[in-house]
């Protein structure tokens, strides 16, 4: 069963961007890519391993990555 994460899940970390803020790019600021959801929100600018899990570099892997969250929104 997929995990259910909270709005103020911080998906990138470097720049304290919340789940919340990116599905309101998302939505709202009609964000399509990564570019995009780094030109509104800032997110994915910095060491870039909320992108993902080829770009995360960290031991422990995060719980959830930028393109997941692009791409569930853009199938729907
Ligand atoms: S965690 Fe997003 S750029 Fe570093």
């Amino acid at each position: 069963m997929a995990r259910k994460f909270s709005h103020t899940f911080e998906v990138c970390t470097c720049r304290h961007v919340t789940l919340a803020e990116i599905v309101y790019a998302i939505k709202e600021k009609n964000a399509k890519t990564l570019e995009d959801l780094a030109d509104i929100t800032d997110a994915g600018t910095c060491c870039k391993s909320c992108i993902n899990p080829e770009c995360d570099l960290g031991v422990e892997k995060r719980e959830l990555y930028l393109e997941e969250i692009l791409n569930k929104f853009n199938k729907e």
